[in-house]
């Protein structure tokens, strides 16, 4: 019998991975683990002031960042990044395409919603992930292990808004992009939270709105930042080396139970 290898110490040293979004909530979280487990972080965001705080949090404790302000709907700005980026990393291992607009406001009725703000919304959300996906792939060639994840929502299954919409499309993007990557020996992959309560949505949602949205789920617990985290470490490692083209619900079963 093959013995069991339990090797996850320093299980991402030498590798790159760019996280956008990274400035708070489930971003800035996917850094602090990923630095920790050897990796340099490449935190990037539109808010320059917190993802700058967040990078200089995890070389403060010992780990390698470095942050840019980047807005993922903006291809040369990704160009101007990356360019910085391949020189001092040789390329991309990792990209998180986790950026997304997300406030309540987006789940409301289409008619409610400017059309300007479903253009934002789509922009960042949806045209987010390709820029960025066709931007890093050139950097991304010929690096082993190198993976996509996708930040897609437990919205994307209940056809819940514009906001939902969105998050199918990262569903559907996230597949056809494995089909297209996979001869390249890229993989690319998607989590679909369900709510996990960081400081955004701390501030929008009231303690009502939580406990309602747990009445929803299978189990009785409150979504945190670390269940997702954890998720992320496996689809970004080598241990899910035969894995691509899914999308992982991460929802104590809410995604199933509407
Ligand atoms: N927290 C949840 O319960 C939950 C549930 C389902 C899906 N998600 C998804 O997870 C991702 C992260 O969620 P979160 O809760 O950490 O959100 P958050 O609002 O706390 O953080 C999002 C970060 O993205 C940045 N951002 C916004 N627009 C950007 C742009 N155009 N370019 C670059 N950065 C931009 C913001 O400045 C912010 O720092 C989002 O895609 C969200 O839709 C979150």
């Amino acid at each position: 019998m093959e013995a069991v290898v339990v090797d996850r110490v320093n299980q991402f040293e030498g590798r790159a991975a760019l996280i956008t979004g990274g400035a708070r909530g489930l971003g800035r979280a996917f850094g602090r683990a990923l630095a920790a487990l050897g990796a340099h972080a490449v935190l990037t965001d539109v808010d320059e002031a917190e993802v700058d705080k967040a990078a200089h949090e995890i070389t403060e404790a010992g780990g390698q960042a470095s942050a840019y302000r980047l807005d993922v709907a903006d291809d040369a700005a990704w160009d101007l990044v990356l360019t910085d980026v391949a020189a001092a990393h040789g390329g991309v291992d990792i990209l998180i395409n986790n950026a997304g607009l997300h406030s309540l406001e987006y789940g409301v009725n289409w008619a409610q919603l400017p059309v300007s703000k479903l253009r934002r919304l789509f922009d960042v959300n949806v045209m987010g992930v390709m820029i960025g996906t066709l931007a890093v792939r050139p950097h991304m060639q010929g690096r082993p292990g190198a993976n996509i994840l996708n930040i897609s929502s437990s919205a994307a299954f209940n056809g819940m808004g514009a906001y939902g919409a969105t998050k199918a499309a990262v569903r559907a993007l996230t597949l056809a992009w494995a089909r297209e990557l996979g001869p390249s020996g890229i993989r690319v992959n998607a989590l679909a939270p369900g709510l996990h309560v960081t400081d955004t949505i701390r501030n929008e949602f009231t303690p009502e709105m939580i406990e309602g949205h747990r009445h929803h789920q299978f189990l009785d617990l409150e979504g945190n930042e670390q269940d997702i985290v954890d998720a992320m470490l496996y689809f970004c490692s080598d241990k899910a080396r035969f894995v691509t083209g899914e999308t992982m619900r991460v929802t104590a079963g809410y995604a199933s139970s509407l």
